[in-house]
């Protein structure tokens, strides 16, 4: 048995799924992001309950992402978010992988490798409606188009773009980015290049922004069951994916005035029980949570006192009753009545939930349950 591990909850991703698909229409469908593992949930199982679960797209960063998909056996179209290296380029093709273009060099790169292969790449454009990040900013698109739209190698087979502040209670931004997207649209249809799939919802875009739907939309965070943000005008019906548990490793009794941990920076205030976690900042627990987190023992709520160490946490037992060596902890996730949320452990940290998935996701041992058998 690890010392500590992530379960994932596939029933619960099918659900979250299952929660963003209620919100589309007949004609969209739900490019699954998949990136930085699944963010951290593990890309490949992962994709496969998505697929079955009728997500039509998924979507990555990078191209050793895909080939590890590609790997799997996973064929659904896979867009790459970041396009490609010139190096991959030839394979990727070969594999069916969409590249996202924003830049004219790497357009054509792209049409000659495919030419050479005999094929023609399935790329999807790029443009910048107001995130300022990666993208043809929408006055540079006619340019852009002069000099890729007749390149024979290259088909496009989407538009993208991306919300900046979709998690904001205030739309205002988002709608002047809406009305950005429909121009660079109709800047295509102008030009005769049919746009099969225009895309610029995340999970916020899903839930809060329905007209924004166009014909695929990529959540991310909602799938793995938290909301993109606290501000959400209609948030959804959302189930957790991720638990993060481990067991008490020491049981100690200690006397008052006990320091616990480096830097002595908490001393027990009186007679104190106190459980060594074999959890550190090694498995993404953050050293931002010494004397700040708390986990669950016996289905209590129970403080991290001194500091996160690389692969040891200590937590004050004193007040919960029978608490026994080798009990299981949560550190994120539910046990008895409690709950301990990424939000609860973000908001300590000073991030956001997609980040503490991340990291509790590099853990190595991960158990998936409750997976649709056969797939
Ligand atoms: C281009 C792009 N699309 C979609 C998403 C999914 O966003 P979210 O997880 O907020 O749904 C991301 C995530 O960062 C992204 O970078």
């Amino acid at each position: 048995m690890p010392s500590s591990w992530i379960e994932i909850d596939l029933a619960a991703l099918r659900h979250n799924c299952r929660e963003a698909a209620r919100r589309l229409g007949e004609r969209t469908a739900i490019v699954g992001v998949v990136k930085s593992d699944a963010y951290g949930h593990g890309m490949v199982p992962v994709s496969r309950e998505l697929v079955a679960c009728g997500a039509k797209f998924l979507a990555v960063s990078k191209y050793w992402e895909a080939r590890e998909l590609r790997s799997a056996g996973i064929g659904a179209p896979i867009i790459v978010l970041l396009g490609l290296e010139r190096e991959d380029v030839e394979d990727a093709l070969l594999e069916e992988v969409r590249p996202v273009i924003f830049r004219i060099d790497h357009a054509r790169m792209i049409s000659e490798t495919a030419l050479g292969l005999g094929r023609r790449a399935m790329a999807h454009v790029k443009v910048d409606t107001g995130m300022g990040r990666l993208g043809v900013p929408w006055e540079d698109l006619p340019r852009f188009l002069d000099e890729t739209s007749t390149l024979p190698g290259l088909e496009i087979e989407g538009v993208i773009s991306h919300f900046a502040v979709a998690d904001e209670a205030d739309k205002a931004y988002c709608h002047d980015q809406v009305r950005c997207f429909e121009s660079v649209l109709e800047a295509f249809r102008e030009r005769g290049i049919p746009v099969p799939y225009a895309h610029i919802s995340n999970s916020a875009g899903v839930l809060d922004l329905p007209h924004a739907h166009f014909q695929l939309v990529r959540p991310g965070i909602m799938l793995y069951g938290s909301q993109p943000s606290s501000e959400l005008l209609q948030p959804g019906d959302l189930r957790p994916v991720m638990t993060f548990k481990s067991r008490i490793l020491q049981l100690k009794s200690m006397s008052a005035g006990r320091p616990v941990g480096y830097g002595r920076t908490y001393v027990t205030p009186g007679l104190s029980k106190v459980a060594t976690i074999p959890v550190g900042y090694d498995d993404g627990y953050s050293r931002k949570l010494s004397n700040r987190g708390v986990v669950l023992v016996r289905g209590h709520r129970a403080p991290v006192v001194g500091r996160v160490s690389m692969s040891m946490i200590t937590v004050d037992v004193t007040r919960i009753p029978d608490v026994q060596p080798d009990d299981e902890v949560v550190l994120l996730g539910s046990q008895g009545g409690e709950r301990i949320t990424a939000e609860e452990i973000a908001d300590l940290c000073d991030t956001i939930s997609y980040e503490i998935y991340c990291n509790f996701g590099k853990n190595r041992h991960k158990f998936f349950m409750g997976g649709v058998e056969g797939i």
